[in-house]
């Protein structure tokens, strides 16, 4: 019996984990049928994508690049789509079995949402969507049908060591951290760091904004959230280990002592991999590890004052409510500023605080309240750079 071939719609298609989600796609020999792409100001990549793959829609959001490109080389069978809901009309449609959800921050959480409300397997990158609404979309999910699978390599790890256990058998998970570029830096050099060593990430080939989150270890904070929610945890229940290599991606330890951990090399193609094939497994493009080589691997805690976001994380696991959203959208507020150059890299977990500390706290909030928060916290930032 062959497997049918399963339609996938990627949105963010441009960006690391889209263009990963396609090489993974590409190297599949036809199990996978690429029918939607999504694409904010990269047009250009998206219509190479586009020629390439031949989808049935390329969603393409950013209104100038829209009406700044020359659309001729779409191919005939490509319909564009630019309206601000496209995204979320082309996650919900019924033809489209996985949907990879891979644009960047909040912008990722409507289509996200339509995917999920729509039942789909979600094969979820946009850790920013649990963060700001996890209950909200869990309960979506369980209520749908939905399948929301991780693609962050932690979580995919944890995930599959799960699986080595029974639920009520699991005392805690242990996600592992890079520590990014600054992990050895002296703490007073780290008002200084430039835009460029804070892009300059040891282990991973990311976006920026990503990228930047794991140089504050505030990535780690909203992995955190993620896995509260994704997992069903409690806040004490999730631990942070640094770990330089990224060789292991995160372990479980069960009630009787045994740490059960997922390995594999620092790269995306596998837990991309995973989640479209989950669950099972198939031979890939993902590098291996080489056993061959003599390598170390190593843990240390992680410096919480040199990296206070990571407390950010455990703060807002515990709390819930409106405080996911807040973290979200100040932290993606204040590394653009700190992009643009308007802020040093130290103002941004200072920035995040105090939009946390002056908002209005409701532990049970609705979708839109959500939406409005993340409005709300991007201004006060907004006005605190200014000032
Ligand atoms: N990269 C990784 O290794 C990695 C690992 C784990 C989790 N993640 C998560 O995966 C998500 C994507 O990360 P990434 O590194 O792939 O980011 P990225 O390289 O910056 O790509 C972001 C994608 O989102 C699109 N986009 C940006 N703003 C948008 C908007 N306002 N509306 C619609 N689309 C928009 C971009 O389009 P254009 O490029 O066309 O403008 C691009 O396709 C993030 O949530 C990140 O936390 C990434």
């Amino acid at each position: 019996m062959t497997d049918a071939v399963k339609n996938v719609a990627i949105l963010g298609s441009t960006g690391s984990i889209g263009r990963n989600a396609l090489e993974v796609i590409a190297a599949a020999s036809g199990k996978y049928r690429v029918l939607a792409l999504s694409a904010h100001r990269n047009t250009t990549l998206a219509i190479e994508q586009a020629c390439r793959f031949r989808p049935r829609w390329l969603v393409a959001t950013d209104s100038e690049a829209v009406a700044s490109t020359d659309w001729s080389q779409l191919p005939p069978e490509t319909q564009l789509l630019s309206d601000a809901d496209s995204a979320a009309q082309v996650a919900a449609h019924a033809d489209v079995d996985v949907v990879v959800a891979a644009i960047v921050g909040s912008a990722g959480l409507r289509s996200t949402w339509a995917a999920v409300a729509a039942g789909k397997t979600v094969a979820l990158a946009n850790k920013e969507t649990l963060v700001v609404a996890g209950p909200l979309v869990m309960e979506l999910a369980r209520t749908s049908g939905a399948t929301i699978l991780p693609v962050d390599s932690e979580h995919s790890a944890v995930l599959q060591v799960l699986q080595a256990g029974r639920r009520d058998e699991v005392r805690r998970i242990v996600l592992t951290a890079s520590g990014g570029p600054f992990r050895d830096h002296p703490p007073e050099a780290l008002a200084d760091v430039t835009v460029e060593e804070a892009l300059a990430h040891p282990t991973w080939q990311m976006g920026a904004k990503i990228t930047i989150d794991s140089a504050t270890m505030m990535n780690k904070a909203l992995e955190i959230v993620e896995a509260r929610w994704l997992f069903d945890l409690t806040a004490d229940q999730i631990d942070v280990v640094v770990h330089p290599q990224s060789i292991v991606h995160s372990m479980v330890e069960f009630v009787d002592g045994s740490v059960v951990a997922q390995l594999g090399s620092p790269d995306m193609r596998l837990p991309i991999q995973y989640a479209l094939s989950y669950p099972r497994r198939s031979a890939g493009v993902a590098d291996r590890v080489d056993w061959r080589r003599r390598m170390s691997l190593e843990f240390a805690p992680p410096d919480l004052k040199r990296f206070p976001a990571l407390d950010l994380g455990w703060e807002v696991a515990r709390t819930g409510g409106t405080t996911g959203a807040v973290l979200s959208a100040a932290n993606e507020a204040a590394v653009a500023a700190f992009l643009d150059r308007n802020i040093g890299f130290c103002d941004i977990v200072p920035l995040v605080r105090q939009a946390l500390d002056r908002h209005d706290f409701d532990p049970h909030p609705e979708l839109e309240q959500l939406v409005e928060l993340d409005r709300w916290a991007r201004l006060e930032v907004s006005r605190c750079t200014a000032c």
